[in-house]
Formats: C-alpha cells, structure tokens, sequence
C-alpha cells in the first residue's frame, strides 16, 4: 500500500507477517534483546523490509542499527523511514542524490483514544479536517503527524512537537505540512491513502535539482 503514495524512485517493502530474529545482524540484535516478543518481532520485520527496499536500490545488506532518538542510520547514500503497527511493517528507502528525506508511518484506520485529538492537534486542523468516506480523519492527522516527524528529523536532529506543524488534509489524497518553527524547511507535502482497515501517509521530498 505505502508504494502507492511514494515516489517511484523510492524502494520500498512491506510486510504483514513477522520475520524470525534470525534474520538480524548481531548488533541490532543487541538493540532489543531486553524487549517485549512484540517489539522485537516489529524491529525484525521492519530490518527485513529495509533490506529488501536498500537491494532494490543496489545496495547490499547492512546492520540498520537506531541513533539516540530511535531514528533509523542508513548506509551512506541513502535516506529512508520505518513503520509498524498491528499486520503491516514497512520500509521507504531513497537514494539521497534525489531525496533530501523520507517520513512513512501507518495507522489502523480507527478512531484515536479519546482526549488524544485536542492533544496532537491545532484548532484550525480540527476545524477544516477535509471529508472522507470511511477514513477516521482525526487518526489519518496524526499519521501525518508522525510523518512529519520522520521526515523532520534527520534534517533537523531536532524535537518537533504537535503544535509546531499545521496539516491541511485534503480528499485527493494529498497533504500539506507547514511548519510553525524555524528550519532548514518551511513545510512538507505528503500523501495518503486509507484501505484494509489502515491508514498510511508518506512524505519523500526531492532534491530541488532532481532532474
Ligand atoms: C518516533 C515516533 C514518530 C514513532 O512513531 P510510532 O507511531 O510510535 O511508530 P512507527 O511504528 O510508525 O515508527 C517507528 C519507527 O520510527 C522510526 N523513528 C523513531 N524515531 C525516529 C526519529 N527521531 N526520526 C526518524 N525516524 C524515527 C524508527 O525507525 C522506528 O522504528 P524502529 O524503532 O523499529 O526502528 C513517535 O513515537 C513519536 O515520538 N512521536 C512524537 C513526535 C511527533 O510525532 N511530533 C509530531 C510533529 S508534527
């Protein structure tokens, strides 16, 4: 699903079933030794995604160890993001010639916990949320929240929080991201798509002189 809102330049792998820990390298191994069966088998499948969408690239398997925030470190070269939740993992992978960085995240298209939407978003986002037919709009925001996030990051090596990007989504598929903080970027476009009972959205900026 996520590949449909991506860029064909980007590689991406999903996944719905859990790879074994086998498939790890020793040191991410280490990363999750202590974790709950759950995260583990996320961390695992989502490394075998990484994997498969770095060969599509050409580019040969390597440990994708997390940095201090949690943040995934990619090989020289490339930029890329990571997603979980319950049935789906799934990896987007750019080279970094043409993409200057890529968030992804997925959602079950179900309603937030209560409270949670004053929480993570702006008045105006509460108000002008775009119509959409069987999508639980204020769970596909926080999706884009989080792919802001992703994409925010390894530009920034900063924090940004809820309030600090204004999403307007719209019924196309499309949404933008403006940032209400200064940055090496003003904004973001993305996509998103709601199908099988998920959400997913997905940032993958060009390079300005992409040819
Ligand atoms: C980090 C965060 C975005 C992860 O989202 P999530 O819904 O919990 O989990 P997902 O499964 O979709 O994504 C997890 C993956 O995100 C990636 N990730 C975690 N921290 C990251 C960071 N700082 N930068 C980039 N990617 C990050 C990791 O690859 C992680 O998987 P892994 O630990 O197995 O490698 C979320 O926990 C968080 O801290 N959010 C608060 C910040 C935020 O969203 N601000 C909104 C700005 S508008």
């Amino acid at each position: 699903m996520i590949e449909e809102i991506l860029p064909a330049e980007v590689a991406s792998a999903v996944s719905r079933l859990d790879a074994p820990e086998a498939a790890l390298f020793p040191t991410e191994r280490a990363l999750i030794s202590s974790a709950a069966p759950r995260r583990r088998a996320e961390f695992t499948t989502a490394r075998v995604c990484a994997r498969q969408a770095l060969a599509r690239l050409g580019i040969a398997a390597a440990p994708i160890l997390s940095g201090a925030r949690r943040e995934p470190i990619w090989p020289d070269g490339v930029v890329g993001s990571i997603t979980h939740c319950a049935g789906y993992r799934a990896a987007a992978i750019g080279r970094s010639t043409w993409f200057t960085t890529i968030g992804i995240d997925a959602e079950p298209n179900e309603p937030l916990p209560d409270g949670l939407l004053e929480h993570i978003s702006l008045p105006q986002e509460r108000r002008r949320r775009a119509h959409a037919d069987g999508t639980h709009l204020d769970r596909l925001l926080f999706s884009a929240k989080e792919s802001v996030y992703k994409a925010w990051f390894p530009l920034t090596r900063r924090w940004l929080g809820f309030e600090q990007a204004a999403i307007t989504l719209e019924p196309d598929g499309t949404f933008d991201a403006e940032l209400l903080v200064a940055g090496p970027v003003s904004g973001f476009h993305g996509r998103w798509l709601a199908r099988d009972e998920l959400i997913v959205t997905a940032i993958a900026t060009p390079r300005p002189e992409t040819p």
